[in-house]
């Protein structure tokens, strides 16, 4: 195991490290950009792929309980009225009667404006939901709502899935995709922001087996962390207390990552109990409720929820990722991805734009490329090269020279983390790849 920094990276190194290298850009830039959204960049939206794409694995394809969905992002108004979220997905704010800002109240330190000193008045509830119009006409009737949590689409599909799968109990319905709320304070680069996207699963079960099934998500979901490589002291495990517990829940753990700032919620796993499909049983009017042929016996099933964040664990990832080596003219900064986890996990990098070389790069590139996500660059010096695939966490450079075409059709390998270099012959290079990086995956469990 190679030895990581465990010093934490700052905020602001790791906000101008994504733009310099194409993770994150702040959206609209040349406009000023607009405050809390960002846009993935090149290297970023394939870092944030491998996390949508594995957890899709583990959750859908690796099981046989659990099936995905797609949903509209659009939904019915009364979906949110069932919910709840209509009246209870707000936040108490106060409002200066002086240059109109809305604060949250229990986030002020004086009972003044902090920004201009003038008088707050009394807390007013503000829902976060995103509101439009559906239909060219603006009326009350046509209000609809950006979808707060992509939850709700398992629910009211519940029957649709059920039938069309004969799923049994127990068994889950998986979903990504984008969420919205128009939240007070976002912040923190990606951490917090008004558009994010979702990875949600609810798993429904027996009245009375919903504890057992919330332990067992809890574990399964703190284990996903550690398997690509977030470190167990960098991962908490955080009940809620009753006080605290969103209005569906029975009982909700989060599990916190220790980002630059501090602490902060990765992932909310939650029991719902049978409060989602009893509302829209309710509002609907049709039955959602689940025929047991074991037991004989018709009941609303319960359901556990993990629900993460695709962003949050992203920046999680590369902020965990964060590597410092030397100083000075010498620091190396180095990105310790897991091997799945990295957006590139080969480069192929001919040694020089040379005409004799470019022609056996591209051929070794076009061998690796169907096999690992390989990234082509013969832009600058080798020196700079290797230096920008430290800086996107490539697990392994692959350098064309001239004894590769003059003499050996061999190419040398460059591991990320032990810097070891090794020569390989060309027609064994996607053996020797692949041992390399099944020995990295190893090396980031330990
Ligand atoms: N369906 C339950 C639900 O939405 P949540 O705890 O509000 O629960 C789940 O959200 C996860 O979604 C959070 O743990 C976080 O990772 C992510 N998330 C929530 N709000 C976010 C925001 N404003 N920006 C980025 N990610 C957010």
């Amino acid at each position: 195991m190679v030895a990581r920094n465990l010093k934490n990276v700052d905020l602001e190194t790791l906000v101008s490290l994504s733009k310099r290298r194409g993770f994150v850009f702040q959206s609209s830039e040349i406009y000023g950009g607009l405050s809390s959204v960002w846009d993935y960049g090149p290297v970023g939206v394939e870092l944030k792929r491998n996390v949508k794409d594995l957890w899709w694995k583990s959750m859908v394809r690796d099981r046989d309980d659990v099936v995905g969905i797609d949903a509209a992002i659009l939904m019915h108004p009364d979906v949110w009225v069932a919910s709840g979220h209509v009246s209870n997905f707000s936040d108490p704010l106060v409002e200066c009667s002086s240059c109109h800002r809305r604060f949250r109240e229990d986030q002020l330190e004086s009972d003044k404006c902090p920004e201009c000193g003038g008088e707050l008045g009394e807390p007013r509830q503000f829902n976060l939901m995103f509101e439009t119009h559906i239909g060219p006409v603006q009326s009350a009737e046509n209000v609809i709502y950006l979808r707060p949590e992509t939850a709700q689409a398992m629910f009211v599909n519940f029957q649709n899935v059920q039938t069309t799968t004969r799923k049994k109990l127990p068994f889950g319905i998986a979903q990504q995709g984008k969420s919205f709320r128009n939240e007070i304070t976002p912040g923190n680069f990606t951490f917090r922001t008004r558009e994010f996207e979702q990875m949600e699963m609810e798993y429904f079960c027996k009245p009375g087996e919903d504890d057992k099934w919330h332990r067992y998500w809890i574990d399964f979901s703190m284990d996903w962390y550690k398997r690509y490589g977030l470190r167990s002291e960098k991962l908490k495990l955080r009940e809620h207390s009753a006080d605290e517990l969103p209005h569906y829940s029975k009982a909700s753990a989060d599990i916190d990552f220790e980002f630059p700032w501090g602490w902060g919620e990765l992932e909310t796993i939650s029991n719902r109990t049978d409060f989602d499909l009893k509302a829209h049983m309710e509002r609907s009017g049709k039955d959602l409720s689940y025929f047991d042929q074991e037991s004989n016996e018709r009941f609303v099933p319960f359901v556990v929820e993990p629900a993460m964040g695709a962003d949050r664990s992203a920046l999680a990832f590369l902020a965990d990722a964060y590597d410092e080596e030397g100083e000075g003219k010498d620091l190396r900064v180095v990105l310790r991805f897991h091997p799945d986890i990295a957006p590139f996990q080969v480069a192929v990098l001919p040694l020089s734009r040379n005409d004799k070389l470019v022609p056996k790069a591209r051929e070794v590139y076009d061998t690796l490329r169907p096999v690992f996500n390989t990234q082509y660059d013969d832009a600058q010096g080798i020196g700079r090269r290797y230096r920008r695939q430290d800086e996107i966490g490539t697990p392994l450079c692959v350098t064309v020279d001239f004894e590769t075409v003059d003499s050996d059709d061999a190419v040398t390998i460059r591991n990320r983390d032990t810097m070891e270099q090794v020569r390989v012959p060309v027609s064994g290079l996607v053996a020797a790849v692949s041992d390399q990086i099944a020995a990295m995956r190893t090396a980031a469990r330990e």
